[in-house]
């Protein structure tokens, strides 16, 4: 059996323990009096070694705490445990010099030799205090920095809301700008294609009307010098003779005038439609005399209608342009003694009006374009003409809510019909 190498029961050894210890430890009796205190509790306390043995344990409370904490100790005696004071709240211990520190404290009791005895184990927490006082600061401040961020980053994303709101403002009003600005150059555009267009139609109308005047004109001179020779002879058939051709160069230059001014109106929109009841038979018949002294030697112009005539509702102005230009172009694209119908059919809703001859005809490749302004066929030759009056036509027909049709075969004859609403 072997000696311990040291008993640790031994008093010197527990003596050292007691001494050597980091923690402040006391030894109190039942009346609260300090009998023993090691060397970590006399320097954190500020005592001089032996001074705090004989002292009432409170000397060591600050003395706000001192009652209080003698009546608490009186409690723990009657019911003695282990235990740590002041769970949940901080204690404060007061040196001899009156400072004040921050203590956690453990409690045990013994009863040795007969004698009831607590110790205290005492730590100074100081430091640990400060350490959690600086974490305390530093989560409280890591606080306030996140809800400045979080302030910042509102006012922040406040302020990009506004300025995407006010660009999408600006957007706005910059389209708003745009399309205003497209919808004027739109109309500058549009006036500008009008005025060309109508400067187009003006040195049309000028190279036309010098070369279309031209042979009328002179025919109209030199008829007149004849007529006043023949009047001299007293040849009354040569004078009838050229006093026709005068008047057939006069009413030649009348169509072409008549026909620069309709254009001129429709170019305006200056027409308007003043509707009459009239009855049709009666008003083509007009026309017909109206037209005689235009009509090459030999042409007829006969008229018949089919259906139940009733009374038609039309612009006689426009309708009269019309069949002025049909009846023309007829009697101007065919030789002298051909005839021209005219035939008038009555429907139901509606009413045709068909303007045949037995001319020249329009060959093939022209007829997609007869409509146009100033087109005339490559078989138009001499005949003296403008080019304007099937447009004319085709847009007065519009006017009255109806439309043309036509047939054609070169060398054998035309028909155009136009179809008028009855309402
Ligand atoms: N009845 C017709 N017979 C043959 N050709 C026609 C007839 N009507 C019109 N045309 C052709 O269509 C062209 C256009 O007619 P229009 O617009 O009246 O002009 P224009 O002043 O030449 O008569 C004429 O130049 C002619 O070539
Ligand atoms: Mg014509």
């Amino acid at each position: 059996m072997t000696e311990p190498r040291f008993r640790l029961s031994s008093p010197e050894t527990l003596g050292e323990i007691f001494q050597g210890s980091a923690e402040g430890i006391l030894m109190v009796d039942t009346a609260g009096i300090i009998q023993l205190a090691n060397k970590a509790s006399e320097q954190m306390f500020g005592y001089a070694p032996g001074e705090l043995e004989g002292k009432p344990l409170e000397t060591l409370l600050p003395q706000r705490y001192r009652e209080q904490h003698s009546r608490h100790r009186a409690s723990f005696h009657q019911a003695p445990s282990p235990r740590k004071m002041g769970v949940g709240r901080d204690l404060v211990a007061c040196r001899k010099d009156g400072t004040e520190f921050p203590v956690e404290v453990s409690l045990s009791h013994h009863r040795i030799n007969n004698q009831f005895i607590v110790i205290a184990f005492i730590i100074d927490i100081t430091e640990r205090k400060k350490a959690e006082e600086a974490v305390r600061r530093s989560e409280e401040q890591l606080l306030l920095y996140a809800a400045e961020l979080e302030r910042k980053v509102q006012a922040r994303t406040d302020a990009l809301n506004k300025s995407i709101e006010d660009l999408e403002k600006a957007n706005h009003f910059l389209q708003e700008q745009i399309a205003e600005r497209k919808k004027a150059e739109e109309e500058v555009k549009h006036a500008l294609e009008r005025e060309r267009e109508l400067n187009e139609l003006k040195s049309k109308f000028v190279s036309i009307a010098s070369h279309e005047f031209r042979t009328p004109l002179s025919t109209v001179l030199s008829s007149a010098s004849l007529v006043m020779q023949y009047k001299e002879k007293g040849d009354l058939a040569k004078i009838d003779k050229h006093v026709n051709r005068i008047k057939s160069s006069v009413s030649h230059l009348t169509n072409i005038l008549n026909d620069f001014l309709s254009l001129g109106k429709l170019e305006e929109g200056k027409i308007d439609i003043a509707k009459e009841t009239l009855s049709l038979s009666e008003f083509l018949h007009e026309i017909r005399e109206e037209m005689k002294p235009q009509l090459k030697e030999k042409q007829t112009v006969t008229l018949q209608i089919t259906g139940k005539e009733k009374p038609v509702s039309t612009d006689p102005k426009v309708l009269r342009n019309i069949l002025f230009n049909l009846i023309s172009n007829a009697s101007k694209y065919s030789d002298a003694g051909k005839p021209i119908s005219i035939l008038v059919t009555f429907w139901e809703n509606h009413l045709d009006i068909a303007v045949t001859d037995q001319g020249i005809g329009i060959p093939r490749e022209d007829l997609k374009h007869l409509f146009e302004r100033f087109f005339r066929a490559s078989n138009a030759g001499q005949v003296q003409g403008t080019g304007l009056g099937l447009n004319i036509v085709k847009r007065y027909v519009e006017l009255l809510n109806g439309e043309i049709k036509f047939t054609s075969q070169e060398g054998k004859g035309s028909t155009f019909t136009v179809i008028l609403p009855i309402t």
